[in-house]
């Protein structure tokens, strides 16, 4: 069965509500799955304790039951946004909301939420189903709705203290442990859990601005140099002060190149074969940086970015930009511009 089908199915699905779960049943699967069970509110209740403070704007993706929006309100926050998709959750949803000044609905996918950029939050917790988008954009999303220094907690899928709580990796991750007693159901059985929570520090910028001298080693050259390490990269470390710092170590590749440019007034780097979230004909898709064409939009820090393209004068070298700076799903550094690729 593919994986769409059961994602379809769960949002065109009537659900069953009873006082202890919400089911349904997958007609791909002919088989009745757990939504979410009241065996979890100590794990609810522990995600809003270790994420979200009196006064904080909260976010939370998916509303389920509702046993985390309790305990969420439970803390005072200013203000409470509630992402839900399901239609009949949503009735819930608002039924719920509906003596509650504080609480923001909003009827969709988080996703849909990157449309309003000034937006963002203290406190991000992410608890959904059957969702596509959760492992390829989760981190990108918070990057872009997270205030800096926001809390962030979701679903740990594995329990544990690895990275198996998502299929990608993220640092920093600290983890609470929670005894529960699971009534026997579908994806948690286990008698401890540990919640995950990330403090989010925004990076800002850096890069290399158009018209900069490029040196490597001391030596002034033409070549644009960057040294193979993440972290270890050719850079500016003050974008207003465009005196460059080489960073590199031992191993540098070095690439023929016309230079390195601003592109709608941002800076430019990068490295990454891993893919990136672009949009592009309205949709969003994962690509990888060699895949990137002019008219794709890219997500900043500060919103929206198209690549577009620049004529070089001819007596230049075509440059390859084949590496862009990013956090998997996530621009550190702005944008590339990726005029023609020739052969170093
Ligand atoms: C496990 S339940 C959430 C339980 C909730 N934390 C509670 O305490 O009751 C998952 C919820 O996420 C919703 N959901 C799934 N995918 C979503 C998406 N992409 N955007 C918003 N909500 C989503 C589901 O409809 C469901 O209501």
């Amino acid at each position: 069965m593919a994986e769409h089908q059961f994602r379809d199915s769960y949002l065109a699905a009537n659900l069953t509500f009873t006082d202890d779960k919400i089911t349904y049943h997958c007609p791909e699967l002919d088989d009745t799955r757990e939504i979410m069970m009241s065996w979890e509110q100590p794990i609810m209740e522990k995600m809003a304790e270790v994420a979200v403070a009196a006064g904080d704007h909260v976010l939370e993706c998916g509303f389920g039951m509702g046993i985390l929006s309790t305990a969420v309100q439970a803390r005072n926050p200013a203000s409470h946004t509630i992402v839900e998709c399901h239609p009949e959750i949503i009735v819930k949803l608002k039924a719920w909301a509906a003596d509650k000044p504080n609480v923001i609905v909003k009827e969709g996918k988080w996703m849909d939420l990157l449309s309003e950029s000034a937006v963002r939050y203290n406190a991000i917790l992410m608890d959904t189903y059957v969702d596509d988008d959760l492992h390829a954009k989760f981190r990108y999303f918070c990057k872009q709705k997270a205030k800096n220094g926001a809390k962030i907690s979701w679903w740990n899928w594995s329990g544990g203290t690895t990275n198996d709580y998502m299929k990608f990796y993220w640092g920093g991750v600290t983890f609470t442990e929670v005894s529960v007693n699971p009534v026997e159901n579908s994806y948690y059985n286990r008698d401890t859990y540990h919640v995950p929570l990330k403090q989010l520090t925004i990076e800002s910028g850096f890069g290399i601005k158009e018209g900069s001298l490029i040196y490597d080693s001391g030596s002034s050259s033409v070549d644009i140099k960057y040294a193979s390490q993440p972290g270890d990269r050719l850079s500016c470390a003050d974008p207003s002060n465009p005196s460059l710092e080489n960073k590199s170590g031992a191993k540098c590749k070095s690439m023929k190149c016309q230079g390195l440019f601003t592109l709608n007034t941002n800076l430019i780097s990068g490295s990454s074969k891993l893919p990136m979230v672009v949009k592009r004909n309205n949709s969003w898709i994962d690509v990888i940086l060699k895949d990137v064409v002019v008219g794709d939009i890219l997500y900043t820090l500060d919103g929206e970015v198209e690549v577009t393209s620049k004529d070089f004068d001819n007596s230049e070298t075509i440059h390859i930009i084949y590496e862009i700076q990013s956090d998997f799903n996530y621009f550190v550094n702005k944008v590339l511009i990726r005029k023609s690729i020739t052969d170093a």
